[in-house]
């Protein structure tokens, strides 16, 4: 099968600075791809361009075989392509649950603000919106903070926020920029365990990620960039080994 996500030759510069130079590498369906490397490598860029926030200078993105080189974060994240922010951005002045809620694609052409507009009008799919953001809150260990402002949620509960923002959006691809960043280690656990259980369920997953003990546990495949190139690509373990690998993150 064709994979869900081919990247051939993408490159981006902020004027001087090449952040991504000629990079090419694919998502395998259903697979738990790690993308790697020392700060500054180019690894957020790769994603802002891919997810639709950046333009390509050069190269193409080709997701779910059509090509999709350029096109807009909204415009892609309805296709099923959908990425999280390494910063979290959450409304700190909506509740955690509403937070899931404006993330979900609209039905019925209501405007999912609507959904805020109180219980009594909310429809059968509303229903399910709201069944579905408190499973999630639940999954994350995070059911008693429905009704708390996200401003007052820690940092690590605001990236799983982030985190649940993008699921409720039912991707068939989803970019993670260091989600497990400020999370407790159990709550990280957690998260890996979800990871797991979303890509037997046949998600994909492009996962950012410092933390390269989770990276062994949960990628397949996982690309090294140094310096806005890809620099190795194999499983974990094998990377470890590789001398190229190594130099990267001393000198990184
Ligand atoms: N908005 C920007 N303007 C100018 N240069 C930038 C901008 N964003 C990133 N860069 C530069 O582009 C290169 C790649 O940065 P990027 O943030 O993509 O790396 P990264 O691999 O995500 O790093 P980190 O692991 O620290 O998050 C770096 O040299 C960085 O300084
Ligand atoms: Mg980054």
């Amino acid at each position: 099968m064709r994979p869900i996500l081919e990247v051939k030759n993408l490159s981006k510069n902020y004027g001087g600075v090449q952040a991504v130079d000629v990079v090419s590498f694919s998502v395998e369906r259903g697979s738990i791809t790690g993308l790697i490397g020392p700060n500054g490598a180019g690894k957020s860029t790769a994603l802002n361009v891919i997810g639709g926030l950046l333009p390509p200078a050069g190269g193409s993105v080709v997701f779910d075989g059509v090509d999709v080189t350029g096109q807009p974060m909204h415009r892609l994240a309805r296709r099923g392509l959908v990425r999280t922010f390494q910063l979290a951005r959450v409304f700190g002045n909506l509740t955690t649950i509403e937070n899931l809620l404006v993330a979900a694609p609209a039905h019925r052409g209501d405007s999912p603000l609507g959904i805020l507009a109180g219980k009594r009008y909310w429809g059968q799919q509303e229903r399910q919106l709201v069944e579905q953001a408190r499973g999630l809150l639940a999954s994350f260990g995070m059911a008693g903070k429905e009704d708390e402002y996200a401003h007052n949620l820690s940092g690590g509960q605001k990236r799983a926020v982030e985190t649940m923002r993008a699921l409720m959006m039912k991707p068939k691809l989803l970019l993670l920029d260091e989600p497990m960043a400020g999370l407790s280690p159990s709550l990280s656990r957690q998260l890996e365990d979800m990871f797991l259980e979303l890509s037997a369920g046949g998600l994909s997953l492009l996962l950012v990620e410092h933390g390269l003990d989770t990276v062994e546990r949960i990628c397949g495949k996982v690309i090294v960039m140094a310096q806005g190139k890809v620099l190795s690509e194999g499983r974990m373990a094998e990377l470890r080994t590789r001398r190229e690998v190594q130099d990267a993150y001393v000198i990184g």
